[in-house]
Formats: C-alpha cells, structure tokens, sequence
C-alpha cells in the first residue's frame, strides 16, 4: 500500500454524529473508485468497538489516536495497544505533534509505542514535522532527522505496518498549508531518510497533514512524493472529506 487517505476526528463528535458520518464515509466507499482507495478512520477511542461493528465489509479501516504500550497494568486513564487491538482496531496513530507538545511524550516513550503496537499485530502512523521557530531557524531537516532517529534507531520495524505522516506543526489547524515545494521537498528528505533504516520506502506512505482542504488537495497530492493526506478538520464533514479522498485517486494506477 503506497496511498492512502487517513481522517484524523480529534477529540470531537457526539457519538450520534461520529455514526452518522462513518456510515456516510461506509457508503461513499462501498464503490468504486473510491472502494480502492485505501482510507483510515481515527475516531475517539470510546467511538472504536462501534465503528468496528460498523466496518464489517467495508474496505474502510480503523485507528486509534494513541494507545498505551502492553496489555494490562496500573495506567488509569489509559487504553493498551492489546485491548485497542481486541476491539478490532487496526492502527494507531503516535507521536502527533498535540500529543508531543500537550502530553509531554518523547522520542524514547514513541518508540515503546511503536513496539507495542506492532506486537499486538497494529499497523503504525508515526507522524513528524518542525514548528515554525524550528523552519524560521532552518532546522526543519534536522528536526525531521531526530524525529526519526528517536523511534528508527536499532528498531525492528515491520515495515508492512509502518507509515509517516510530514505534519508540519505551523500548517495544523492554522488554515496556513505547507506550499506543494515544501511537502514535495521534506517528503523526498523523509523517503531517502527511511532508507537508511533499511525500510523499503517506496512502499511506504508518506502522507502529508496540515490544513489540507478540497481547494489545496490536488496540488499537493500531484507532488510526486506525497502519498495522500491525514485530514483534521475537513475531515469532520463527509463533503470534504469525500472531496479531498477523490483528489488523491489521480495517484491509484487505473487498473
Ligand atoms: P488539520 O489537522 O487538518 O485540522 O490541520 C491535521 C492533523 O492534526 O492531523
């Protein structure tokens, strides 16, 4: 799976409307051409067991926005990788930038994460991606470096259940969207820094976030390394959801 479009509901919906708009997304995919279209649904973790329920036949998949490394333990609050995966959860999404600017997580905890999850047989969305200080004082290369060295370094990845989101922190929810030379550009620096790692990164999604809405879709998803998007807020309406979805199957080969 190199493309793929991934929706990313944050801490939103009342469990009424997050049904409605599954169900609406359920039935967009339940055709062709968007039935190839690889999508994954990131819904508050209390809205998982249900739209798993929802999701039999359905080629759409599901994750969770974060998840607890192991099985059982004394985390209250807290929600493991095993249980996630036992309500049929299919991903997980670490190291979103509101997690590591809120929640204080690190390199080292991600890392855990990543194991965790994989273990439990979850595919991972590792996300990466500079602050605007961090671009103003040229470091984004350096910054993505890092970011990845912190959870690659002596890792055994699978690979088949491993991919990147480049969100860069400046572009989330901002309405201000990376231009297409600046995704084109971090997206082809992360690929050749996935290789490094041994990863067979041609296979791998790269998937950009930040802002990206029906109107600046296209552009981006016509940069050649730019494999699909993670949508926060246009994601929370079917229209736009569906509207930035069909922008990126210019990338599907016709079969
Ligand atoms: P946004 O969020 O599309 O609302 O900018 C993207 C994300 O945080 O994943």
């Amino acid at each position: 799976m190199r493309y793929c479009i991934a929706a990313n509901w944050k801490m939103h919906l009342y469990p009424a409307e997050a049904e409605a708009l599954f169900l609406a997304l359920r039935d967009a995919w339940q055709e062709a051409p968007l039935s190839n279209l690889p999508g994954i649904i990131f819904p508050p973790v209390l809205y998982l067991q249900r739209l798993s329920d929802l999701r039999q036949g359905s080629p759409l998949q599901i994750g969770a926005q974060n998840g607890y490394p192991g099985e059982f333990g004394a985390y209250t609050g807290e929600v493991s990788m095993a249980q996630l995966a036992a309500v049929g959860t299919q991903w997980v999404l670490v190291g979103h930038s509101e997690r590591r600017q809120y929640f204080g997580e690190g390199e080292a905890f991600l890392r855990e994460k990543i194991l965790s999850a994989q273990q439990r047989g979850l595919s991972v969305l590792y996300c990466v991606g500079e602050t605007q200080a961090q671009r103003s004082a040229g470091q984004t290369f350096s910054v993505l470096t890092s970011q990845l060295e912190g959870v690659l370094r002596d890792t055994p990845i699978a690979w088949s259940r491993f991919a990147l989101a480049y969100e860069p922190v400046w572009a989330i929810g901002t309405g201000l969207n990376a231009t297409a030379t600046q995704a084109q550009e971090a997206h082809a620096f992360l690929r050749a820094q996935l290789r490094t790692y041994g990863a067979p990164a041609d296979t791998i999604p790269i998937l950009y976030g930040g802002s990206l809405k029906p109107e600046n879709a296209a552009e981006l998803f016509a940069q050649p390394e730019v494999d699909g998007g993670l949508v926060g807020g246009a994601s929370l309406k079917t229209e736009s959801f569906l509207a930035i979805a069909k922008a990126l199957l210019q990338k599907l080969p016709v079969s």
